[in-house]
């Protein structure tokens, strides 16, 4: 196949070249503009939250509800190990400490079980947490309901991770609007995307309007330019909004395509014996950001990399955070029904994504799962 076959590419409608040349018309070439407020109600509606602060990317909004939670230097986080690093960087960026959770089989996603233990053990050292951070990986809900009890029984609030599972729900509740706030992004390889951006909801309005203001610099309403907090520049621009907005009205049929791609990989590699797709947990709809599997009998490595010889882009599933050199003083909390080091490690050791774009063709899957299963040998 000569066409390389890519992981998840921008599947643009059609329709968001019309917002642009809107744009283009008006001259509104800004980080402000009738596009970002209509895309902010839009999602709002979608979401069936208060209100959205539109960002220039995922990173920035987690950033920003940590602002809001007032987390500072030495503030303890708790937060998923198996994500990307982007879920944990704004940590850093306040100085505050990440403490890591284990993830467990049924999800992927944050244990409650070591959730609870950290708690415990947090509670009895007097260092309890100012957040928890979730993440809802490839799509796939964490245990939701299990989560927010901890959270509401230690007093504590939760940022919800949603960057990959826009359209993805818990229990018939969008994620990303069960949490204090949820964000999303819309990087290039996103379910739908503005090339890049991010959004931050909640249902506390008051909080998304100060969202708004430290994301704009911290400009006070004044006649000349008055400052008394550390402001960002992460607003997104009107363009980028445009396409968001046409994008936005594909979103659920994007979705319909991502869960078609994954039945169509779990009917073809149905009965292989070393291969085990990533599960949906009950009462949760996914969106299937990405197709995952876990493979038994084969290093997924060597299998990235065959199939990188047929011009296939597959990548491993993320390396948890608690293993990297970055967060290595970082203290972990291990799923306890495991006999692996943790269901983390033993994800990234085992799993890998497949190719999961909506404008695949029949043949170009069926080329993927022939060289994945000569792959597996
Ligand atoms: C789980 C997760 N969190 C956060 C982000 C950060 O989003 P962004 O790239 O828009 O900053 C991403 C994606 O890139 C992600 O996959």
């Amino acid at each position: 196949m000569k066409k390389r076959i890519l992981l998840s590419p921008p599947n643009m409608a059609g329709t968001e070249i019309n917002y642009i040349k809107e744009a283009f018309e008006t001259n509104w070439i800004a980080p402000v503009g009738p596009h970002i407020n209509a895309f902010e109600e839009e999602f709002s509606s979608y979401l069936k939250i208060q209100d959205t602060a539109m960002t220039n990317s995922g990173t920035a909004a987690i950033h920003l509800a940590l602002q809001l939670l007032n987390i500072q230097e030495g503030d303890i986080v708790l937060c998923q190990s198996f994500t990307f690093v982007a879920t944990v960087n704004p940590v850093l960026y306040q100085k505050a400490t990440p403490v890591f959770i284990d993830s467990e089989e049924d999800t992927w996603n944050m244990s409650p079980l070591a959730l609870e233990d950290a708690l415990v053990e947090l509670k009895k050292q007097n260092k309890l947490p100012k957040a928890i951070i979730v993440v809802h990986l490839y799509g796939q809900s964490a245990k939701m309901d299990e989560i927010m009890k901890l959270a509401n029984d230690y007093n504590i609030p939760v940022i919800e991770d949603a960057a990959e599972a826009l359209g993805s729900e818990y229990k018939g509740r969008k994620l990303g609007t069960i949490g204090q706030y949820g964000i999303f992004s819309f990087n290039g390889n996103k379910i739908i995307t503005t090339s890049g951006g991010g959004a931050l909801v909640s249902n506390d309005s008051e909080s998304i309007k100060k969202a708004r203001y430290l994301g704009s610099q911290a400009k006070m309403p004044k006649p000349y330019y008055y400052h008394k907090d550390i402001g960002y520049n992460y607003q997104i621009s009107n363009l980028l909004a445009g396409i968001g907005r046409g994008q936005l009205k594909v979103l659920e049929k994007r979705v319909l395509e991502k869960q078609s791609i994954y039945h169509k990989y779990e009917k073809h590699l149905d009965n292989h014996p070393d291969v085990t797709l990533m599960p949906e947990f009950a009462e949760t709809k996914s969106n299937r950001w990405l197709t995952t599997l876990l493979v038994e009998g084969v290093e997924p490595l060597s299998i990235v990399k065959k199939l990188e010889e047929s011009n296939i882009e597959a990548r491993l599933l993320w390396k948890p955070l608690h293993t990297q050199p970055l967060f290595k003083n970082a203290p972990f909390y291990k799923h306890p029904l495991t006999n692996d080091n943790s269901v983390a490690e033993m994800l990234f050791n085992k799993g890998l994504c497949l190719p999961s774009g909506t404008d695949m063709s029949d043949e170009e899957m069926e080329y993927v799962v022939k060289k994945l299963i000569h792959a597996l040998g």
